[in-house]
């Protein structure tokens, strides 16, 4: 597991509380706020962004990683969610795809409520086996 210092967990979770207040969540009304660090140790967040057309709703997790990419950032190292639960949410299965996509199997996965980081695990353990795209002859 990367190890990552107090500061920068810290502001990891700063930053996906002042993003959470921005989720646009008028009809599940359950905002998410999320916050990455790449390996540049820059900082990158997202909220969910939903629709009348239920579908179309984007999760925090993938708005933070396309925020970073939109930067020419690619390559992460840590990633917090943070719900409104109790018991904190983890990523949804389109998620955890997703984030196989742009962290390692050791990178750490901080799941947060509004009162802390209540938990880390690794993505591999959010995803043992993500589907790669293997190029066929
Ligand atoms: N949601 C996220 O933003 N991240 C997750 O990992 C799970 C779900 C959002 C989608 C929707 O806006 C609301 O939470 C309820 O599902």
């Amino acid at each position: 597991m990367v190890k990552l210092d107090r500061k920068i967990k810290e502001k990891l979770f700063l930053e996906a509380i002042r993003v959470r207040e921005n989720a646009y969540a008028p009809y599940s009304n359950y905002k998410v706020g999320s916050a990455l660090l790449t390996d540049t140790g820059e900082i990158f967040s997202g909220c969910n962004v939903e629709n009348a057309s239920f579908g179309l709703t984007v999760c925090a997790e993938r708005n933070a990683i396309a925020n970073a990419v939109v930067e020419g950032k690619k390559k992460f190292i840590a990633i917090l969610v943070l719900t409104q639960d109790e018991e904190p949410g983890t990523p949804c299965g389109a998620c955890r795809q997703v984030i196989s996509e742009f962290f390692n199997p050791d990178a750490v996965v901080l799941l947060a409520n509004t009162s802390g980081i209540k938990k880390e695990i690794l993505v591999s353990e959010l995803l043992p086996q993500p589907f790669k795209f293997k190029k066929s002859l």
